[in-house]
């Protein structure tokens, strides 16, 4: 699919959830659910997808690399810290500083050994007006002739919501008017913002009542609180935020916990360490998981136990989060047969 842009040139990338079209996503689940009840045929026997970190990853490069193994294909992953080195992503550059490549040739060559190329690009930390651009994974879609998979950028982290829309699906059954909350919990080492606002985006296109609690200074991006107003609009869904935890998760049917980085603090580490310390008690017991309607937990971790979640809600009958994570492979093997098979 061409972008807005004028990256992809006819090749189909899933970059954002929005990438492809709300029945591309139907039928994206109808096939990771098939494939989950019944083994694939290696479809994709001769086929690689070459993966770069520039970030490290547990779940993501494992259920990729198994994926792949399962639909008879083959991974190539390199690790930027070990394998290769910085690349450039800015235009007209003289290229004398760190970086000895541009991402342009990196793109224009592995295209020619690769079916596909998944990506969790680097994030600089410093400007977040810069990184919620998201250069890095933009470019790799405008350069590369092959479709790129963003295996979570600054931004969005479309294969999380996949799999979390997946397991909704399974665990709630029909998502419309269900009550999800996304509540940010502390943690000593927050996350990005990209599986939050991948979330926000497939609750919207579900059509879910969608609340979001968070302490003040830890809003979400509002060009995605945006384009997920716009989307509710068109679904009936919901999206109310509020400062508050214990009345966020009444009578929920799904209570989400996330620890997110402030992005008004996102240049300064100091600050954001003294705002955070003032949370510690935003975390997710079982006395707040009661105030819910049968309410079940997901993370899409790494989770910090009994920081983030109990030990208790994590190991009892309402977490999904295990489950959730499985989900990663089904959805990434329907994933890869769809932009892949043909
Ligand atoms: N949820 C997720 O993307 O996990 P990893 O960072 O381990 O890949």
């Amino acid at each position: 699919m061409a972008h807005a842009d004028g990256s992809g040139d006819g090749v189909r990338h899933f970059t954002r959830l929005d990438d492809f079209t709300p029945q591309q996503i139907e039928d994206l689940l109808d096939l990771a659910r098939r494939l989950k009840h019944k083994p694939a045929r290696p479809d994709l026997a001769g086929r690689s997808v070459g993966m770069l970190f520039f970030r490290p990853s547990l779940r993501t490069r494992s259920s990729f690399e198994a994926a792949m193994n399962q639909l008879g294909g083959r991974t190539i992953a390199l690790a930027a810290a070990s394998d290769f080195w910085d690349l450039e992503v800015r235009e007209g550059r003289v290229m004398d500083g760190k970086a000895p490549e541009h991402i342009r040739d990196a793109a224009a060559v592995l295209s020619s050994y690769v079916s596909a190329l998944a990506v969790r690009p680097p994030v600089e930390g410093q400007s977040w007006e810069v990184d919620r651009q998201d250069a890095h994974i933009r470019a790799w879609a405008r350069y590369a002739k092959v479709p790129v998979i963003n295996m979570e950028s600054a931004l969005w982290h479309p294969l999380q919501g996949l799999a979390d829309l997946m397991t909704l699906r399974e665990h709630v059954g029909s998502l419309r008017g269900k009550r999800l909350t996304l509540a940010w919990v502390h943690s000593p080492q927050p996350a990005s913002a990209a599986v939050a606002h991948s979330l926000l985006f497939a609750a919207a296109l579900a059509g879910m009542h969608i609340r979001v609690a968070h302490p003040a200074g830890y809003e979400l991006d509002e060009g995605v609180l945006t384009d997920v107003r716009r989307v509710a609009g068109t679904t009936g869904a919901e999206l109310e935020q509020q400062e508050e935890l214990e009345s966020a998760v009444e009578g929920a049917h799904v209570v989400y916990a996330r620890s997110w980085q402030s992005l008004g603090d996102y240049d300064n580490a100091t600050l954001s360490a003294s705002r955070r310390a003032r949370f510690k008690d935003w975390r997710i017991d079982e006395r707040l998981m009661a105030r819910g309607d049968d309410a079940r937990l997901m993370h899409a971790m790494p989770i910090r136990r009994n920081v983030e979640v109990t030990d208790e809600v994590l190991d009892g009958p309402r977490s999904l989060v295990h489950l959730q994570a499985e989900n990663r492979l089904h959805s990434a093997k329907a994933l890869l047969t769809m932009l892949l098979r043909h």
